[in-house]
């Protein structure tokens, strides 16, 4: 399976830190913050990756990157998204790289413990539709939260302000090429973003969707608080490497 890494986005719940630089290349204990989600997607097996980011700072990222070297890779594929539309405007730069195979997204963000290759695995075999993975947290109304009924997901819901589950969807998504359709076919939500949630709709509505539950922590490090908390939860995984 293809990775797709989306590493956009104006980082502006992070200002200033982000107003000269990507978000993604921000520090996360001892390492930029897009080498984990990079990490993470070639644990699972997954070692064909394409990273799509935007804005001034885009070759800063084949700076840092380069063909991959660091991460044992031969390449790494880079698109540029041109304007900030959200993530699924940001994944819709993926369909040529896809080529019409089933990809696994990682947003930039996104920091895990453990790895998902079950998940990965068990997609391998669904082939079709897509597969979301979640986590219980004390904060769902910061992500997309599944509403359950009984333990049958019937809907997801972007940042609700009262979150119906304590889960929350963690930015690993896999997709058959039907995304890209999808995409293509979403609105622009309130806040002006086509929705990776929305997308996550459609498969669900079509009973497409199956999920997992994460193993190990998981944050993002989006927000000053976030950013603090993963580069505490690294630090302590590292320390306990030695
Ligand atoms: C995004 C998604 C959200 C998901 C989260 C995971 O949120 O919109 O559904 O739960 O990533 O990190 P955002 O990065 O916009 O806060």
């Amino acid at each position: 399976m293809k990775g797709v890494v989306l590493a956009g986005g104006l980082g502006s719940r992070l200002h200033p830190l982000t107003k000269v630089t990507n978000k993604h290349l921000l520090p996360v204990y001892n390492k930029p913050m897009i080498y984990y989600p990079i990490e993470a997607l070639i644990t699972a097996g997954i070692d064909e990756i394409l990273i799509v980011t935007g804005g001034n700072d885009a070759g800063d990222f084949l700076r840092l990157l380069g063909n991959g070297e660091a991460f044992g890779l031969r390449r790494i594929n880079y698109a540029y998204q041109t304007g900030e539309g959200g993530i699924a405007h940001a994944l819709s730069y993926a369909e040529q790289f896809a080529a019409g195979e089933p990809i696994c997204v990682m947003l930039g963000d996104n920091i895990i413990e453990r790895n998902f290759i079950e998940a990965t695995r068990d997609f391998e075999q669904q082939r079709q539709g897509a597969k979301v993975l979640l986590k219980e947290v004390p904060d769902p109304q910061r992500f997309g939260v599944p509403v359950f009924d009984n333990d049958q997901i019937v809907a997801f819901e972007e940042k609700p302000k009262a979150p119906s589950s304590s889960y929350a969807v963690v930015g690993i998504y896999f997709y058959d090429a039907r995304v890209f359709e999808i995409i293509r076919s979403l609105k622009p939500s309130a806040r002006g973003e086509l929705e990776i949630t929305d997308v996550n709709n459609v498969y669900l509505s079509d009973g497409e969707l199956t999920w997992s539950l994460l193993e190990g922590w998981w944050t993002d490090a989006g927000t000053f608080d976030s950013l603090l908390l993963a580069n505490k939860l690294v630090a302590d995984a590292s320390a306990k490497d030695d």
